[in-house]
């Protein structure tokens, strides 16, 4: 791709981010999509899910999940950014129109902003929550702290709405502001420092964990799979999972592919941004569990696991209070970039279809989402016994917080990824996608196969499974 057509592509994409000057666009790809894929996600959410859903089994079937599901499905997306080199909404009319398809396929962008919108609100939260470690760690609090007295300091945060709220405003401020101003290109040039910062401070805790005497253990809860402790419901999980982590199935990976020149090839750089995701989480849940196993606590405690866990260990290495804030520094860091690629969706849909400028809309679509993040905030003590859903077997005992991030994860993402394999599998013409991908015969072959049969059939088995 020419100077000129990259150029004429981000103006057409709204105000993401420019590749320009020395910044290859392949590299700019990079950034942005592995700033938006590694995040709470990685760190957060992957550890206590793995806890809560019984180990090794589990991560067996995420990583299937990632590779057989996740990956294709993120070439595919990428592929309709780049071959429409718009924004989401506009790649897909032009690609319908071009290709003379039903214009009803772009509800998935559709779809797309609505998911966002609510993962943000939730996310947020638990933003606010490493936001407010920060401070916890730094304080030098921690040191010598027993199980006991870190379980504290934390169930003391979820029994604050007055904390919670106003950590979860400032995440949502720091995310509206990036938006609205449209300076993230600053922001992920950054994260080509503080990702491998993240990375090097994730080692750093493997390497504790190794001195805690039960990381065998940890190894064997993470890789030893026992299927006795999987239920279907687990399985859901880990399919949804795999579509959280990847930041898949709304359309922003789509955005991102329509900065990618003709010439990178996709499939390469799909697997190096889902290598690098799963590398960070398996790093996180070998940092986490042989600190669980050591203290006697509980791998399934839920989402307050690495907020019981990390703690302690930084309460007990030499300089844990420095290398704790900077870790929660740098977790903030990764649930900014991946809160701003969530935010995007809605605000370009509000300048494109409502004729808001860029300021108004991020305003409006910040203090949106801030506004449905109160309920989480409150689900977590006020309203902990309300559990709106609660006659269906299904969502027994979830409070709002836990359905929001049911529906979206285990419902809406997995929807949302099996429209794109069954359109990108099914509608759009063989040699556009060969020409597109570039590939190999043969990995084109299997990429094209995995999407067209196995991809659908497996996110419809596990739903079927599911919501019988
Ligand atoms: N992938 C991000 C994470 O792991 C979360 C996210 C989900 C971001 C969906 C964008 C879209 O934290």
């Amino acid at each position: 791709m020419t100077e000129s057509s990259s150029a004429a592509a981000d103006s057409a994409a709204g105000s993401l981010p420019a590749n320009r000057g020395r910044w290859s666009s392949r590299f700019a790809f990079i950034l942005a999509a592995t700033g938006s894929a590694v995040g709470l996600g990685n760190i957060w959410k992957f550890p206590y899910v793995t806890g809560e859903n019984g180990g090794g089994a589990f991560v067996l079937v995420y990583l299937m999940c990632i590779a057989a599901v996740g990956l294709p499905i993120m070439m595919a997306e990428v592929m309709i950014g780049r071959r429409g080199g718009r924004s989401p909404v506009n790649s897909m009319r032009l690609i319908t129109e071009r290709d003379r398809l039903n214009p009803a396929w772009r509800l998935i962008g559709v779809m797309g902003v609505l998911t966002a919108f609510i993962i943000l609100s939730f996310y947020s939260v638990i933003g606010g929550w490493a936001i407010s470690y920060v401070g916890v760690t730094a304080s030098g609090g921690l040191a010598g702290q027993s199980s006991e007295g870190i379980g504290e300091i934390f169930s003391g945060l979820l029994a604050d709405p007055g904390t919670l709220m106003l950590w979860h405003t400032v995440f949502m401020a720091m995310v509206v502001l990036v938006v609205a101003r449209g300076v993230r290109a600053g922001l992920e040039r950054a994260v080509k420092i503080l990702m491998p910062a993240l990375f090097v401070l994730l080692v750093m805790v493997v390497g504790y964990a190794m001195t805690t005497g039960h990381f065998s253990e940890g190894v064997a809860f993470l890789f030893e799979p026992n299927f006795a402790n999987l239920s279907t419901s687990g399985v859901l999980v880990a399919l949804g999972h795999a579509f959280f982590t990847l930041s898949l199935g709304m359309a922003i990976m789509m955005a991102y592919g329509s900065y990618l020149p003709k010439n990178v090839s996709i499939a390469k750089t799909a697997i190096s941004v889902s290598v690098m995701d799963t590398v960070v989480a398996l790093l996180a849940g070998l940092a986490i569990f042989p600190i669980v196993f050591a203290n006697g606590l509980e791998p399934g405690a839920g989402p307050g696991l690495i907020f019981q866990t990390l703690p302690l260990a930084f309460g007990q290495m030499p300089m844990g209070s420095f290398f704790g804030a900077l870790f929660f520094i740098l977790l903030v860091f990764a649930a900014w970039t991946s809160g701003i690629s969530l935010l995007e969706p809605l605000v370009e849909w509000l300048e494109e279809q409502k004729g808001m400028n860029r300021t108004i809309s991020s305003v409006v679509a910040g203090v949106a989402c801030w506004a449905l993040g109160i309920a989480s905030v409150l689900s977590l003590n006020l309203w902990s016994d309300f559990a709106p859903l609660g006659s269906f077997a299904m969502f027994e005992g979830k409070t709002i917080f836990d359905l929001l991030d049911f529906l979206t994860a285990n419902i809406l993402l997995p929807l949302g990824g099996l429209l794109v394999a069954i359109f990108v599998g099914w509608f759009l013409s063989r040699q556009a996608l060969e020409n597109e991908l570039s590939m190999s015969a043969r990995g084109f072959a299997l990429w094209h196969n995995v999407l067209r049969y196995f991809t659908p059939v497996a996110v419809a088995v596990v739903f079927i499974y599911n919501l019988t």
